[in-house]
């Protein structure tokens, strides 16, 4: 068993807020996978390396400098020690992420790190495409976020809107073409696509707010930790403090 709760789904999903607010009302560490890949996919560009020549990329993975630091305040992506969090949410490095992501050598060295890190600091929140179909496939929870494209899109440009304070550089209708393309390529790509484990609970969140979400997946974690002793003698510390019961009466 893996101490780690695996949420999955595809680009807009809400899988981050999600998770954020769900390691937050745990009281534990959440993993946003795709910044590893989005920190790649900076770094390349900023260091000209050719994503078209793969024993090259494969070559540079180990100098790449890509750290990531932990806590309960967030989770921090470096290069070489300095903090990219911020430069790897550029629609442009969403693109290349999505692109440096489907090459084998690059998967690996990312699925490594996180299972390393998922294992140095369980339990674990982690988010990402492929986390219970792959990465940790005995994940003790595992959940697929789905929402139409349309919704998808609709989620990210007021996101964008609100870091731009209305002054986002994409309309709506090219947000909503960029996801219907990235959904195409992590769908498709041949190690690791994602999708939902056989195992996984789908939940559909078109209709849902970010609080009904939670507390679907904290009352389907409860069912789940009070019908197997194997989870509940784990999970029920995380499960029983004051913040979960308030994010669960919350409407
Ligand atoms: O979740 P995100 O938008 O930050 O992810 C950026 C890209 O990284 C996404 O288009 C596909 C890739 N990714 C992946 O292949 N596997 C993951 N576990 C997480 C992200």
């Amino acid at each position: 068993m893996t101490r780690a709760i695996a949420l999955d789904g595809l680009s807009g999903a809400g899988k981050s807020t999600i998770a954020k607010a769900l390691a937050n009302t745990l009281g534990i560490n959440y993993l946003d996978t795709g910044a590893m890949y989005r920190a790649l996919a900076y770094a390349a560009k900023q260091e000209q390396i050719p994503l078209d020549i793969e024993d090259l990329v494969a070559a540079w993975l180990d100098q790449s400098g890509l750290e990531l630091v932990l806590a309960r305040t967030g989770q921090k992506t470096l290069l070489h020690g300095v903090d990219v969090s911020a430069d790897i949410r550029l629609p442009e490095i969403s693109k290349l992420s999505s692109a440096i992501s489907a090459l084998p050598s690059v998967r690996h060295y990312c699925v490594e790190m996180q299972r390393q890190l998922a294992d140095q600091q369980m339990p674990l929140v982690l988010d990402g495409r492929d986390i219970g179909s792959y990465v940790l496939p005995r994940a003790d929870f595992k959940f697929y976020l789905e929402a139409t494209a349309a919704e998808r899109a609709r989620r990210r440009w007021r996101q964008m809107q609100d870091d731009t304070q209305g002054m986002a550089t994409q309309s709506y209708d090219q947000v909503l073409t960029e996801i219907i393309k990235r959904d195409q390529n992590d769908s498709s790509r041949k190690l690791a696509p994602a999708v939902a484990a056989p195992d996984a609970i789908k939940i559909e969140t078109t209709e849902l707010t970010v609080s009904e979400v939670l507390q679907r997946i904290l009352r389907l974690m409860r069912v789940r930790a009070a019908e197997d002793p194997k989870l509940g003698d784990f999970w029920q510390q995380y499960l029983v403090s004051d913040s979960v019961s308030g994010a669960e009466n919350k409407r």
